[in-house]
């Protein structure tokens, strides 16, 4: 992404970006994620079309009844970088793609400052496959039987790094009902993949005073991507 485009992202993030005057016309940063769309292997990708046929007509739990669809999740199908928040809006629910709504639009600008795109080379995901009525939290029933489809969606994408975005995702994820302040800045484990959080996107709306410190997390977890991935070959290489 080149300075001018990270410089707009940030605006939207709200953030002020203070540039060195001797940096300002040098060459931008390397991205995050460099593209990685490999293309899985047959087998691949049909554990990935199983996978989401089992979710969009999943009964696991009661929340089936009242979802419009199940919201399985977007992305490229194997790639390094998978962000996961914690169950469908109305959005979502309507359209059956997670983070489309506002929370998904500050989302999207958010990971493009690191250099990452939904259509490029970072999954998306939710918790929660089926939207809680009305937005409320999900309950730890409903996150027991949806958290295997979360499992074989890693299992397939082998993500080198996750971002858990919002508290209920972070504290799910590493089993913890720690604050999420607490939980910012480390890098913790889901499984053997490194995980970094930070604040979810509907809570920076409501917060935007925090964007600044949404766009550390985002830096940290570049930099935990940089650091994992230092001198081994790019995405394109694993299929
Ligand atoms: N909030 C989430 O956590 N996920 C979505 O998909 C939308 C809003």
């Amino acid at each position: 992404m080149d300075c001018e485009r990270r410089r707009d992202y940030l605006y939207t993030l709200g953030i002020d970006l203070w540039v060195p005057r001797a940096t300002a016309a040098a060459p931008p940063a390397t991205a995050a994620g460099a593209p990685q769309s490999a293309a899985p292997s047959a087998a691949g990708a049909a554990g990935w079309e199983r996978l989401r046929q089992e979710v969009l007509t999943c009964t696991r739990c009661p929340l089936h009844t009242s979802r419009t669809q199940g919201v399985f999740g977007v992305g490229p199908e194997r790639c390094d970088w998978l962000v996961i928040g914690e169950a469908p809006g109305a959005e979502e629910d309507r359209r059956g793609e997670p983070f489309v709504g506002v929370a998904g639009q500050l989302l999207d600008a958010m990971l493009k400052a690191i250099g990452l795109d939904r259509h490029d080379n970072v999954y998306i995901a939710n918790l929660l496959k089926s939207r809680p009525p009305g937005n409320r939290d999900p309950k730890p029933e409903e996150v027991a039987a949806c958290m295997p489809f979360l499992e074989r969606q890693i299992e397939l994408l082998q993500p080198k790094i996750i971002l858990a975005v919002g508290r209920i995702a972070a504290q799910n994820l590493l089993g913890t009902d720690s604050p999420l302040g607490r939980l910012r800045g480390a890098v913790h484990r889901f499984g053997a993949t490194p995980l970094v959080v930070t604040y979810h996107p509907a809570y920076l709306l409501r917060t935007p005073s925090d964007k600044r410190k949404a766009w550390e997390d985002l830096k940290f977890a570049r930099g935990v991507y940089q650091e994992l991935t230092r001198g081994s070959a790019t995405d394109g290489d694993r299929a």
